[in-house]
């Protein structure tokens, strides 16, 4: 056994960012109910688990429409691509059609409107929210703008009002990326039934995810859910006619099955997080360099992620500092989607200058909901006899 600031950890103590081992032992009953229903109905791909499930969905968000699709970055390319469809009659944007997005998410953001055709605009974010700065949109847009693609990132909603109202009154669409913030509410509404088009993702290490790739594009606009449906099936309108250029994108029935257990949950395990997250804002708020996550009015975090900032040059030593003991903490993100090749022919609008600082300073602790007191004791300890010694 291992002493830290008095507290007993054995010395093969691992704490994971997400212990999808333990969400399974919890859950086993349920979740192999629904694997062996699928066996027993041989049916894999869509059918009626993936109905249920998008109905759920629908139910919950109190949106009109779903449609499962094979990721969230399908979700998301799906999304952008039906609105094409809607807006220029082809599931192609123009090429000098832009679309405004953070650059301070996971790639997929930023992969989905090159695919779907248009021209990358990054928006830089607030600094204590970590999420796109309304402010700067405004500046952003151009007479070629035709869209804005917010990120819920972490977990903690966009600037819904304000971005809606810039949607609005320069006549552009809104696709939020939900990947990363299911059960997040924004005005006590789940983020996802703001935009015009919402994408989710079920990667299993998302607050709802399932044992492979998931994803769902939500929406109440009809046109868009049926060109959703048809892209997502090879852009076949009748079977084995393409009106367009599709993609084997469909939610398998399995995946539906897990996410129809897990769904039950959802509500319970985002306050078990909320939970974790009060103890580290106590706790580590307490201490001087740290900043820990901003809970805006009118949000509704599920911290997906909790990302806390403390000066750039302790970070990688408080990482390893963190890894050597045992807990996986790690940086979300630390480069800008602006500084990779790949998004080079992005636009931006200045110079980004706060997600280079916020790559820089971040750090990501477990807030998992099987987190044990001890646990969440530990790391705290942990990370306040890093800022002891650092002093
Ligand atoms: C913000 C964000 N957008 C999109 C995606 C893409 O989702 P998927 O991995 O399911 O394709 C992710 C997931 O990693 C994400 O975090």
């Amino acid at each position: 056994m291992k002493l830290v600031n008095g507290l007993k950890m054995a010395k093969t103590t691992k704490i994971f960012l997400i212990d999808l081992k333990r969400e399974y032992n919890f859950l086993k009953k349920e979740i192999n109910q629904q694997i062996n229903d699928c066996l027993c109905s041989q049916q894999w791909i869509l059918g009626d688990k993936v109905e249920e499930l998008e109905e759920a969905i629908s139910k919950y968000l109190n949106l009109k429409y779903t449609v499962g699709v094979a990721s969230g970055t399908d979700a998301l390319t799906i999304s952008l691509q039906a609105l094409a469809l809607k807006l220029k009659g082809k599931e192609f944007f123009d090429e000098a059609d832009q679309i405004i997005t953070t650059p301070f998410t996971f790639i997929a953001t930023a992969e989905a409107i090159l695919r779907a055709g248009a021209k990358i605009v990054f928006v830089d974010i607030e600094p204590d929210t970590f999420n796109i700065d309304p402010k700067k949109i405004k500046n952003a847009i151009t007479k070629n703008t035709i869209g804005i693609l917010p990120v819920h990132i972490f977990g903690l909603p966009s600037a819904m009002d304000e971005i809606k109202k810039i949607a609005k009154e320069n006549g552009l669409f809104v696709v939020e990326d939900v990947a990363q913030a299911f059960g997040a509410k924004f005005k006590k509404r789940p983020v996802g039934s703001f935009g015009d088009v919402a994408a989710f993702s079920f990667f299993p290490t998302k607050n709802l995810g399932c044992y492979g790739d998931g994803g769902l594009v939500a929406t109440d606009d009809f046109k868009v859910v049926e060109s959703a449906k048809i892209l997502r099936n090879h852009g076949q309108a009748k079977q084995y006619i393409a009106d367009y250029i599709g993609y084997n994108s469909r939610l398998d029935s399995i995946q539906a099955a897990i996410l129809l257990a897990k769904l039950k949950f959802v509500e319970k395990f985002n306050s078990l997080r909320k939970n974790v997250a009060n103890k580290y804002n106590q706790a580590l708020g307490a201490i001087k360099g740290i900043t820990i996550p901003k809970q805006p009015k009118d949000c509704e975090h599920v911290y997906h992620l909790y990302t806390i900032k403390i000066n750039k040059n302790l970070r990688d030593k408080l990482l390893n500092f963190l890894n050597r003991k045992g807990i996986q903490a790690r940086v979300y993100y630390p480069v800008g989607l602006h500084k990779m090749k790949a998004f080079k022919c992005a636009k931006l609008t200045d110079e980004l200058k706060i997600t280079d600082e916020v790559t820089l300073s971040v750090i990501s602790l477990p807030t998992h909901p099987f987190l044990e007191a001890e646990e969440i004791d530990y790391i705290i300890k942990t990370i306040e006899s890093f800022f002891a010694k650092s002093r």
